[in-house]
């Protein structure tokens, strides 16, 4: 049976509709029957009239917050570890009308709990009525039984109050703050472990003038009625599936088509760039072009992104034979236990107060990071504005390749939650390891590329547009323009 069918609850509440609202606030002289607010809480109701939304969100990571295996194996730990005292910290987020409702306290039976209050619901997103922070959730409903919505002129007759609110608005800031509220966390140490919102204020896209909210790059919009109840009118639709890079590891709804719109969104992101110079190095360039944020985002703790580099020369017995290679995973291991001191990894590294490194993030006391960041506004002053989000990785990092290659390929790798924290969820016994087997892997399309001396070519100066001689290189961008380098560090997780 499907998870979201409708529930008991739902229905009842549905049947049994309680309040006849003369004008339902629509300017409308039929009599509308609202929605209790059992029923505004059950996404099954809302699925009647606003199928599409219901189908997109069932499937999104936001239907299956208090579902997912992995929280859950966290949260339990995490539980046992603080002897309870973390409380509400991780439901406050994952499920956050079990915990106003009074259902649950800390997340350990959220098991027992119907699905129409499990994870981040219709009701909580539409019933925000402000956001009084930047981080940990601080939205607070309203109990009046209004939706809140993008529209300032919503057909009459609706079964709910509806009302334009800034929050739903995605050429307003407000509603940038809705999402990044809950987008951002601190832990109960001070730690910043996700920072997807301060990233985006950081960046280019929270400037007013050429801006871009989450909700214009996540909800892609399409045209048709909002309801089924209201097909004279013609809406902009913002899909609810939200695609990130974490996809259901369990029987859930939309996987596949989950699954399709991560490698989608993925496949966009970075633009990579190889080169090889004369003095025999390899240098590796990443962009970030997409993302309004860094790259990877939000549960960083856990997020593993790498570069996977090989050079080739011709050899006369085998045909060709490796001369170099970096973040490569042969097939019995896994990224974290390959021995590699050039590998380029893309991560967040947690320490606790004796700066020992910690995997588990509501550990942690400190985060350092080196992810890739989003675009930030150029100014003329700050010369590093034009490059913040251009990262270059030179191989190897010391001395040269022993001979002169024929062929390198690349490619950038994410896995949404890296086999480090999963093997230790796993010997903790709060996973099963069969569960941690399904997190999968993706390759990221614009940045697989294959250099040889005869695709190579020379990179454009920036600013004389002259070709810059000593490197061939392949790109995925229209053109390599050469680019005041930021470099990255080989040293990792260093407190
Ligand atoms: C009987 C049909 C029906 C049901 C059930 C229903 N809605 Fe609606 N809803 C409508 C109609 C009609 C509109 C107005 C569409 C328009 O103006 O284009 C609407 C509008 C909305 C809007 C936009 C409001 C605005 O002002 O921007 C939101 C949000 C919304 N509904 C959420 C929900 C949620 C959440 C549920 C489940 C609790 C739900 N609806 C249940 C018919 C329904
Ligand atoms: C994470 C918060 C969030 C959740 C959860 C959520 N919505 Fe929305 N919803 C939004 C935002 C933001 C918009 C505005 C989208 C836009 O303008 O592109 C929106 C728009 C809408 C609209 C207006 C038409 C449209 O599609 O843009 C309807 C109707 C709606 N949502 C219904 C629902 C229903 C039904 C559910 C649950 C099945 C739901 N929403 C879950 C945030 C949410
Ligand atoms: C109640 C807090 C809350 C609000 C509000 C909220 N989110 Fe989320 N969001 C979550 C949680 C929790 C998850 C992850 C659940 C999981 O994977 O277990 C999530 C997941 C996501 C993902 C998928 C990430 C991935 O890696 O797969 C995207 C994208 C996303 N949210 C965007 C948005 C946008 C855009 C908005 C505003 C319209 C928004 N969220 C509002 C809590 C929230
Ligand atoms: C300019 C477009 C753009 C804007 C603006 C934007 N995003 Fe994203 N976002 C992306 C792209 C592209 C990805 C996929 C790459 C990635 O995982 O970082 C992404 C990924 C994500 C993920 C999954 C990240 C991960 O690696 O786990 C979350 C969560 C998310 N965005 C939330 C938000 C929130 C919240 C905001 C607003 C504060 C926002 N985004 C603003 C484009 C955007
Ligand atoms: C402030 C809101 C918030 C709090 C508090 C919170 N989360 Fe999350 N969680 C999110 C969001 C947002 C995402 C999605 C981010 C992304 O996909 O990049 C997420 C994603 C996750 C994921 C799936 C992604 C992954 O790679 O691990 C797990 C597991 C998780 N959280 C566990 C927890 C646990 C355990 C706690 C408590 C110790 C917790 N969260 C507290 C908002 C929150």
């Amino acid at each position: 049976m499907s998870r979201r069918t409708p529930s008991v609850i739902g229905v009842l509440g549905f049947v049994s509709i309680v309040t006849l609202a003369g004008t339902g606030g629509c300017g409308d002289n039929q009599p509308t029957m609202l929605l209790d607010r059992v029923a505004l809480m059950d996404p099954a109701t809302c699925q009647t009239c606003h199928p599409q939304q219901f189908q997109d969100w069932s499937g999104s990571m936001h239907a299956y917050a208090s579902e997912d295996p992995v929280f859950l194996a966290m949260n339990q730990r995490a539980q046992r570890e603080t002897n309870g005292s973390l409380g509400a910290f991780c439901v406050n987020c994952h499920a956050p009308v079990a915990l106003s409702e009074g259902l649950t306290t800390d997340g350990l039976n959220l098991r027992d709990l119907a699905p129409s209050v499990k994870g981040v619901t219709c009701y909580f997103c539409h019933s925000a009525s402000a956001v009084a922070g930047t981080h940990n959730n601080p939205l607070t409903l309203t109990d009046t039984g209004t939706l809140f919505g993008p529209f300032r002129d919503p057909v009459a007759g609706t079964p709910h109050r509806s009302s334009y609110a800034p929050l739903f608005d995605f050429v307003r800031a407000e509603s940038a703050a809705a999402c990044g509220s809950c987008h951002d966390i601190v832990n109960q140490h001070g730690a910043a472990v996700e920072r997807t919102f301060a990233e985006w204020q950081a960046s280019l896209f929270s400037d007013t003038k050429v801006g871009l909210t989450c909700v214009r790059c996540h909800m892609t919009q399409s045209q048709g009625p909002a309801s089924t109840t209201s097909t004279g009118k013609i809406r902009s639709l913002g899909s609810h599936a939200l695609p990130g890079v974490d996809v259901a590891l369990t029987d859930f709804p939309e996987v596949d088509a989950q699954t399709k719109q991560i490698q989608d969104l993925l496949d966009n992101t970075l633009s990579g760039t190889l080169c090889l110079s004369d003095d025999l190095k390899i240098e590796v360039s990443l962009d970030n072009v997409a993302a309004g944020h860094s790259v990877p985002s939000g549960a960083t703790p856990d997020r593993r992104l790498w570069a996977e580099v090989t050079a080739y020369s011709a050899d006369p017995v085998t045909g060709e034979r490796v001369v170099y290679q970096s973040g490569v995973v042969p097939a019995d291991q896994t990224i974290d236990v390959v021995r590699d001191p050039d590998l380029w990894l893309v991560r967040d590294c947690l320490f606790d107060d004796n700066q020992m490194p910690v995997n588990m993030f509501w550990d942690a006391a400190k985060v350092t990071d080196n992810l890739i960041p989003g675009p930030v506004k150029a100014t003329i002053t700050d010369p590093s504005s034009f490059t913040r989000s251009h990262l270059k990785y030179v191989y190897p990092p010391s001395g040269t390749l022993a001979a002169r290659p024929d062929r390198i390929t690349m490619k950038v790798l994410v896995k949404p939650i890296g086999d480090d924290v999963l093997a230790d969820l796993v010997a903790s016994g709060d996973l099963a390891a069969e569960i941690a087997a399904r997190v999968p892997r993706f390759v990221l399309g614009q940045t697989i590329l294959e250099w040889t001396p005869t695709t190579g070519k020379h990179p454009v100066d920036a600013q004389t547009r002259a070709p810059v001689p000593g490197l061939s290189c392949m790109t995925t961008a229209a053109q390599y323009l050469t680019l005041p380098d930021v470099a990255v560090s080989h040293a990792r997780c260093a407190p």
